[in-house]
């Protein structure tokens, strides 16, 4: 595996191999009062972020200085990029001066892909400055695709519910333009789960149909009988003001309240990547109640996100502790 780019490159081995790979690094680091594996000591990461982030851009940091990697994170309002460098000289430059990883996270849906694509032909040509380019993770472009946050849910919904196949999970909400959604559809589907989308037809991407999906009106028709359900956030910045049905409307009938909870089997787990609008999408309690896992997620997210570095970079199955 030379880049992780969109979970479609994965299959189901593959998948739960990295599974396997992150509760390896929970397991290589549980108890320890000094959380440091000499794993990518001598490796440089470089995460390039063209987009705000909390989860993702942390848990990459922490996870690469846990395994001694050294870590410089890029914001593109700190770097040159604000005085017009473009995407390409940027990645180049940022190779040129030592990354052996770039982690991409831009606006633009296929950005990573293209980094890739630029890097791959370098090397096809021989002409990199600094050797072969570096591997390209996909930390979310766009309403593409989120590979990382598909694989540390899938973790967290094997720790709380075992092996996925036959598991019924609901996305609910703007599936449109969620990359958190698509990336888990196919994900899920990979791993033998069975995917329903449940989400106002404003906010249903064209093509849908060719997803391994079901597509649903209503929440309260899916929610008995679910495994897990995951409720996505409205990105409102990508709705071009313009925001169908309207909060008020959205909430009503697609946020998780307290009643919605209880129509919840007993085993079943709520996911949200986040970040979280309490009170629309999610409710206050929910949030924080015994079935939601979000917090779950974001620690999975570390060993994650570790198990991608370790791949990518070192690519054998020995966790070095
Ligand atoms: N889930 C997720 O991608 O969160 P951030 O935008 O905070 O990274």
């Amino acid at each position: 595996m030379k880049h992780l780019l969109s979970v479609t490159d994965l299959d189901r081995e593959t998948a739960n191999g990295l599974l396997d790979e992150a509760e390896r690094f929970e397991q290589a680091l549980l108890g320890r009062e000094v959380k440091k594996l000499p794993t990518l000591r001598g490796r440089t990461v470089m995460t390039v972020f063209f987009e705000n982030s909390t989860r993702t851009r942390v848990s990459f940091e922490v996870a690469g200085k846990w395994m001694s990697a050294d870590v410089i994170n890029v914001s593109a309002s700190s770097s040159s990029v604000s005085k017009g460098e473009s995407l390409r000289d940027t990645a180049l430059t940022l190779h040129a001066a030592g990354a052996d990883a770039l982690i991409v996270r831009h606006p633009a849906s296929g950005a990573a892909h293209q980094i890739a694509r630029w890097f791959n032909e370098m090397d096809e040509a021989s002409s990199g400055y600094a050797g072969p380019g570096p591997a390209i993770i996909n930390a979310g472009d766009g309403t593409h695709e989120h590979p990382t946050q598909a694989l540390l849910d899938a973790l967290t919904l094997r720790q709380r519910l075992g092996d996925l196949e036959g598991k019924r999970v609901v996305l609910v909400g703007d599936i449109l333009h969620s990359r958190v959604a698509r990336s888990n559809a196919f994900l899920l589907s990979t791993l033998g789960a069975e995917v329903v989308l449940v989400s106002p037809r404003t906010l249903l991407p064209v093509g849908v149909e060719a997803w391994p999906v079901r597509v649903s009106d209503s929440l309260d028709a899916e929610l008995p009988g679910a495994d897990a359900v995951m409720m996505l956030r409205v990105q409102a910045e990508r709705m071009n003001g313009g925001f169908f049905p309207s909060a008020r409307e959205y909430s009503i009938r697609y946020g998780l309240s307290e009643r919605r909870m209880k129509m919840l089997d007993d085993h079943a787990v709520v996911l949200h990547p986040g970040p979280m609008l309490r009170g629309m999408e999610i409710g206050f309690s929910v949030a924080d109640s015994p079935k939601a896992a979000v917090l779950q997620q974001v620690n999975n997210g570390v060993h994650m996100r570790m198990a991608v570095l370790f791949r990518l970079l070192v690519g054998t199955d020995e966790v070095v502790a």
